[in-house]
């Protein structure tokens, strides 16, 4: 399914329309009675930001946003609207978006809103009712370009929600590598994915022993995009955990509630994989390379187990005290691997621990970072602007005693208090560039409905991630 975003090119009496105006803006060009108008000042007067008038032909909503201040709050309002609109478009095939106003920008968050309101994932109902909206029109004084380029967002946020959504049945390590090569293809920028037997070659200690109990075989999928003339000289990396499914392996997550949802541990890679696929469509001109380690976690004989002594790709030594803290070896062998492009900046995304979910739940992102202070900064802003919020944790160097191992180089758990940043600190021992990590475990996936990032994946990341790309180029 996928929800066309256009601009209009001929209008038809039936045409259903949204009428973006303001407090000053003329309705007597669009057939409204004398009745219609006056209703509509009253809604107005009682701050109704959106008034629907049902005609016998089309229907016509009239939206006033309310005025905000803050540029930022004002475009996550107008999006709201959209989610609102949303709702109340779901059988009607398709609606124009007329701006009065004369405010673009409002009229394509407007869209952007309806248009990631009106996902569904419905592939495995057998009678679904699929929301009938298939097509927004923009009128035709509308920018071509910036019209593309929303398209391309929201293609790429409605692919990861697919990807997250899609249960772990149907989604091995193996679909997850596929799913990008065919978006690479598609979209322009080049995919390889290491096997089983070159992951084994290059001794990626920490993937291969999450990978132990699995009778899945692990893959790395590494996503190149390079245009022509990139304004920057050494490659972002972007790195996404890619647990398919997260039982817990052998310290098994009691199966009441905690595991029910973890078909959406492979989030971070779903988000990155989304992004780099709305980068390459958009042809932003910034050289970017994604690295999405990938396999389950699960129990069986051949299990890895607690107490373990894992060598990982770098050789750094880990004792592994809980199989549960699968993410982090995955990662750091990753964030390793890393080290070969010299990158002016790595950010990894990762459902990884419950923590981040208990400290901020699904509204934010936790960032953490390492010598990335002004990059970070930027990403905040880009967070602002998208909405897709970061909520920074400390990172003092006190932290570090608490992945110290009796045994080993480090631990992969550390105390019960300050899950999330322990987590954290153990991917940074593997790190020696400007570094950002996102925790998404509490927004990556909704019991609730929020806003128009709706119930299930919600690809909170994608726009976050192609925003600050944007704004480097
Ligand atoms: N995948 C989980 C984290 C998670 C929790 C993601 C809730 C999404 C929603 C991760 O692998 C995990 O199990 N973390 C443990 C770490 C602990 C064993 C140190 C956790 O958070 O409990
Ligand atoms: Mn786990
Ligand atoms: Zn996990």
């Amino acid at each position: 399914m996928k929800t066309l975003i256009k601009k209009q090119t001929t209008i038809s009496e039936t045409e259903n329309l949204i009428l973006l105006c303001d407090t000053k803006c003329k309705l007597s060009d669009f057939n409204l009675s004398k009745q219609e108008l006056a209703y509509i000042k009253n809604q107005q007067k009682d701050k109704k930001e959106i008034v629907a008038i049902n005609q016998y032909k089309r229907h016509i909503f009239v939206v006033l946003p309310k005025t905000i201040e803050d540029d930022n709050s004002h475009a996550e309002n107008c999006r709201m609207i959209g989610d609102s609109l949303a709702e109340k478009l779901k059988n009607m095939r398709s609606v124009l978006i007329i701006d009065i106003k004369q405010n673009q920008n409002e009229a394509l968050q407007i869209a952007e809103g309806i248009a990631l309101s009106n996902y569904s994932f419905i592939k495995y109902k057998t009678n679904a009712v699929p929301n009938k909206l298939e097509v927004i029109n923009l009128c035709k004084n509308s920018n071509q370009k910036k019209i593309t380029e929303l398209q391309n967002i929201v293609d790429a946020v409605y692919f990861t929600r697919d990807l997250i959504n899609e249960p772990f049945s149907h989604l091995t390590a193996k679909d997850l590598a596929i799913a990008s090569v065919k978006s690479g293809k598609k979209y322009g920028y080049k995919t390889t994915v290491l096997n089983k037997k070159k992951i084994e070659s290059l001794k990626m200690g920490g993937l291969l022993a999450v990978n132990k109990g699995s009778i899945d075989d692990p893959t790395f999928t590494v996503m190149h995009w390079k245009p022509k003339n990139p304004k920057n000289k050494q490659p972002i990396v972007l790195i996404g955990k890619g647990i398919v499914f997260d039982t817990g392996g052998l310290s098994l997550k009691p199966t009441a509630n905690s595991m029910d949802i973890m078909k959406v541990d492979m989030g971070g890679a779903g988000t990155i994989i989304g992004a780099m696929q709305a980068i390459a469509a958009n042809k932003l001109p910034v050289h970017v390379i994604a690295l999405a380690p990938a396999t389950d976690n699960r129990p069986s004989g051949n299990a890895y187990a607690p107490g373990d002594v894992i060598t990982m790709y770098d050789g750094t030594t880990v004792e592994v005290l809980n199989t549960d803290a699968e993410g982090r070896l995955i990662l750091a062998d990753a964030l390793s691997y890393a080290k070969k492009y010299k990158p002016e900046l790595v950010i990894d995304l990762a459902t990884l621990t419950g923590a981040a979910a208990a400290a901020i739940g699904q509204y934010g992102i936790v960032s953490m970072q390492k010598g990335a202070e002004i990059q970070h900064e930027k990403l905040k802003a880009a967070g602002m602007h998208t909405h897709e919020r970061l909520a920074e944790l400390p990172f003092w160097s006190d932290y570090d005693e608490l992945i110290k191992s009796d045994i080993a180089d480090i631990k992969n758990l550390g105390g019960p208090n300050a899950g999330a940043i322990t987590a954290g600190k153990f991917l940074s021992y593997f790190v020696d560039y400007p570094w950002i990590h996102l925790d998404i475990a509490g927004p990556a996936y909704t019991q609730k409905r929020y806003g128009y990032r709706g119930k299930g994946a919600t690809g909170m990341g994608v726009r976050l991630l192609y925003q600050f790309i944007k704004n480097r180029a």
